[in-house]
């Protein structure tokens, strides 16, 4: 047996009443809405006698591509299913919790293409054509440890969160529907963000060295799960260019306040590989700090000469 391998079975064994807590805790504050109470259907048209076409929902291409992206993104929810059930042991509540979590998920993407397809925010023809390429091409994060895998799942719900909050915000004002919805779906994240990373901080108490290796490698690599989308770059640019989801909400929405809550720097008793991990991800925090600079100055540079 490997050493992550041991190390997994000890934090699974170790914080199986946190996960029982935790997950308590989140079903205490339900969070029970239908997808199909949120959509003002009487608003819909028939895409045979009426195609799509952009002028139906005048918005910009960042927000465009942010609802493309976050829609394909939950589309995908088996895969990631698939991967947490992978380090989820048959007798461990983290089982009960996968499950419920994927319920949750699983209207996100049904809420989210109801309202695209009625409000016809997006072309859906592209749309279908991108979720197709998506799942097929099966592309999507693996982490290699249970350590690793909670690491970046709680970045990524936090992400998550951002990307529907902020997205949400910048739709047209008279468009109460895609607000609620998104809105709606960014307070699923929240909480699942609240499991997540909770459940790091308790798996920091019981192994510390451990998950600091973890937190250090997914900052350093992190990817949000839609690499397998087509032209995914273009798409990214375009909703960081927006303002919706880049590097500086990475950082500043993400990284940064995460870091501080589990209060990292304060660690004590670290073996010498963690010390050296967390020296790597404070030095990767400098990095994208300086990075964020940079764009905020080349976009202050660029406005002086509009
Ligand atoms: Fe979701
Ligand atoms: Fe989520």
């Amino acid at each position: 047996m490997e050493s992550h391998e041991v190390a997994d079975r000890d934090i699974l064994f170790d914080v199986r009443e946190d996960v029982e807590r935790l997950f308590n805790r989140h079903m205490e504050a339900p969070r029970l809405w239908y997808p199909h109470e949120q959509i003002a259907w009487d608003e819909g048209e028939d895409f045979q006698s009426t195609p799509w076409s952009p002028d139906q929902y005048p918005t910009s291409e960042g927000v465009r591509s942010s609802i493309y992206v976050n829609l394909l993104t939950e589309d995908n929810l088996p895969y990631y299913t698939t991967t947490i059930l992978g380090h989820s042991p048959k007798d461990h509540p983290i089982r009960e919790w996968t499950y419920q979590w994927t319920a949750e998920e699983n209207r996100h993407s049904t809420v989210i293409r109801d309202w695209v397809h009625v409000s016809r925010c997006i072309d859906p023809t592209v749309l279908e054509d991108g979720r197709r390429i998506q799942m097929t091409s099966g592309e999507f994060p693996e982490p290699e440890t249970f350590s690793d895998l909670i690491s970046y799942v709680a970045f990524q719900e936090r992400a998550t969160q951002i990307a529907h909050r902020n997205t949400a915000s910048r739709l047209p004002k008279e468009d109460r529907v895609g607000r609620n919805v998104l809105g709606l779906v960014a307070g699923d994240e929240t909480k699942h963000y609240m499991f997540y990373r909770d459940l790091v901080a308790a798996s920091l108490l019981v192994d510390p060295s451990t998950i600091v290796q973890s937190l250090e490698r997914q900052v350093a690599r992190f990817a949000m799960p839609g690499t397998g989308i087509p032209r995914f770059t273009r798409h990214a640019v375009r909703i960081a260019r927006e303002g919706i989801y880049g590097l500086q909400q990475f950082l500043g929405d993400v990284v940064e306040p995460m870091v501080d809550s589990w209060r990292i720097a304060a660690l004590e008793g670290l073996s010498a590989e963690a010390e050296v991990a967390r020296d790597r991800l404070f030095a990767t925090i400098e990095t994208l700090r300086a990075s964020v600079e940079r764009m905020a100055d080349r976009a202050a540079a660029n406005g002086a000469l509009a």
